[in-house]
């Protein structure tokens, strides 16, 4: 943990060295402190001098302000290097967590992840932040005191020793199992926060459905669980900390008798006895700070791993090392600007069935395609591979006759523009939402697409227009205004290829034809990809793919389809049907 965690203290080497300097500053001034008492008691007490006691007292003073410097600079700089050393974790977790794909995040619950940016980085940082330096100090001090320990009287520290190794090996045993414990105390929390996060997030259905019982519930076993975890753990710590004082103490105490008989006998000086008995104290106390902070290790270092696993997960797509760059020259006209070559793709979580069996489609630069089919056929994940969200089990999709997997990732997905089925807003106003897809948007382009997208009488009626603020996901608007907002913020982007996922499902009947109308502007001259379940919106596209059951059944006009194809036929039936009983 501590190599690891090196990578990333390095770039401070010289602060963590002028830390390092004060605390031995510090630690040598504690321990001269003895001297001091030392000089105090046989100097001025045993002489009963008034003189020899102001100057020892003079002495500890100068040590006593000596040390206040050092310890000032020494607690700065390290809490500096642990504030430092953790944004820098946070910063590095954080863009290498938006660089892997989407699968990532079905697998893994949003809220534990969290927890690894939050929690788990603000363990290491008590770590490096004061944990490391109090243990560092008490380690010298230890060395320090034991080493004057001997010096000033042998038969004495033997009898300290003795208690030592009862010390130690409790540590060492009691330490492993805290480490465990603290561990799976982290992962607890960590799944009691995604438990509420998700419930928070989707209160409206939990109250709908009146299940503010049963989460609560739920909530509060996870919350019970966690309190359980920690409590063995605190039961180890507990038990290890009143172990250690016992021994400790109990071993002063005998040193103590042993001492003063000697100071009785003649043998020692009052002075010398106080000294020592100050270096032992000194020594034990730093023996148990150092119990004390071996747990917190403990724990960081579980949370070290944690985030050092997270570190290493590998982006499964990521751009080739000389990638298509979009400034290329793409090949002649006449080549279908997108193919799908025998395309399969199966989810990983369902690999024996296939959402996309076997797919063939050429589309031209500037054709306008529509799929459609029943839901579950496969349209929406045939968008995901296109973006490269998923890489296609068997086959190949290529763009300007080039393979997905030979594309720089952020060229290839410059291309497009998505409007996905359910409309992603962020908590941000509604300006900086349209502008996502492009943040170099003049005013006049932004204006000019939120027209297109017939957003510009809802957004003006907004309590404070373009500046109002969209709440988390948008919850402050219609559906349908927020399926208008994703559409201009598609036709900000001016992309090559732009993919429609029932973009217009959630408008009403004037809307929709209004956006349509503003939609059929926008594919002109443009490649686009449309899902629609309404075949009406689709009558006017180049052609139509019908897709089902992950097959692509059949390609062609409406006209042609209505006569080629059962499948279409009966779709395009059933909605006549509805239509004209509504
Ligand atoms: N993330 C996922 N993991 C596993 N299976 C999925 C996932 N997303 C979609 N599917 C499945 O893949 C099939 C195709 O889904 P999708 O492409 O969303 O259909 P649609 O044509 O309605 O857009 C469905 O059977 C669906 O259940
Ligand atoms: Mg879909």
């Amino acid at each position: 943990m501590l190599l690891w965690l090196w990578q990333f203290v390095r770039p401070y080497r010289l602060r963590l060295v002028i830390a390092i300097i004060a605390l031995i500053f510090t630690a040598t001034l504690t321990l001269s402190l003895g001297q001091g008492i030392k000089l105090m008691i046989d100097e001025g007490f045993s002489s009963q001098s008034t003189l020899g006691l102001e100057n020892a007292l003079t002495f500890v003073g100068f040590i006593i302000v000596a040390m206040s410097i050092g310890a000032y600079f020494r607690f700065y700089m390290v809490s500096w290097l642990g504030e430092r050393v953790v944004a820098d974790i946070r910063k590095k977790l954080y863009s290498h967590l938006v660089s892997l794909p989407p699968s990532f995040f079905e697998d893994n619950l949003a809220g534990e992840i969290q927890s690894r940016v939050t929690t788990d980085t603000t363990l290491l940082q008590t770590v490096i932040g004061s944990s490391f330096s109090f243990a560092l100090r008490n380690t010298l001090t230890f060395i320090g005191g034991l080493t004057l320990m001997f010096i000033s009287n042998i038969k004495l520290t033997m009898i300290v020793l003795l208690v030592v190794p009862f010390i130690i090996f409790p540590l060492i045993y009691f330490g492993r199992k805290v480490k465990k414990l603290s561990r799976d105390s982290q992962d607890k929390i960590a799944s009691v926060g995604a438990w509420a996060g998700e419930s928070l997030q989707h209160i409206k259905v939990v109250q709908a459905f009146t299940r503010e019982d049963m989460v609560t519930e739920q909530f509060n076993q996870a919350a019970e669980g966690a309190f359980d975890v920690a409590l063995k753990r605190i039961r180890q710590r507990a038990a290890l900390i009143a172990m250690v004082m016992m021994l400790v103490m109990g071993a002063v105490a005998g040193m103590l008798f042993v001492g003063g008989s000697d100071v009785i006998a003649g043998e020692l000086s009052a002075g010398d006895l106080a000294a020592f008995v100050f270096y032992a104290i000194m020594v034990a106390g730093s023996l148990a700070a150092v119990t004390e902070v071996y747990g917190e290790v403990q724990r960081a270092a579980g949370a070290a791993e944690r985030i050092r696993e997270l570190l290493a997960t590998e982006a499964e797509i990521k751009s080739p090392e000389a990638g298509v760059l979009e400034t290329e020259p793409l090949e002649a006209d006449d080549k279908p600007l997108i193919e799908f070559e025998n395309m399969t793709y199966a989810y990983p979580s369902r690999p024996n069935t296939n959402a996309l069996t076997k797919l063939n489609l050429a589309v031209q630069a500037g054709e306008s395609i529509a799929l459609v089919g029943p839901s579950g056929a496969g349209k929406s994940t045939l968008f995901d591979l296109l973006l490269r969200f998923r890489d296609p089990k068997g086959g190949d999709i290529k763009i300007s006759g080039q393979s997905l997997s030979k594309w720089n990732l952020q060229d290839l997905r410059s291309q497009f523009a998505l409007v996905p089925q359910q409309p992603v807003l962020f908590s941000a106003n509604v300006w900086d939402n349209l502008k996502y897809g492009r943040p170099d948007a003049t005013e006049a382009e932004v204006l000019a697409a939120v027209k297109a997208a017939h957003a510009e009488e809802f957004i003006e009626q907004l309590p404070d227009g373009y500046q109002s603020f969209l709440g988390e996901q948008g919850v402050k608007l219609s559906g349908g205004q927020k399926q208008r907002l994703a559409i201009a913020r598609a036709i900000l982007r001016d992309p090559k290829i732009l993919l429609l996922d029932e973009a217009t499902s959630a408008l009403d009947a004037q809307s929709e034809h209004y956006v349509q109308q503003a939609l059929n502007e926008l594919m002109k001259g443009r490649t686009t990809f449309i899902i629609a379940h309404r075949l009406a919106t689709v009558r006017h596209v180049d052609r139509i793919a019908v897709f089902d059951q992950g097959q692509l059944v059949d390609v062609g006009s409406h006209d042609e389809l209505i006569e080629s194809s059962e499948l279409y036929r009966r779709l395009a039936e059933l909605q006549f049907q509805l239509e004209k009983k509504a």
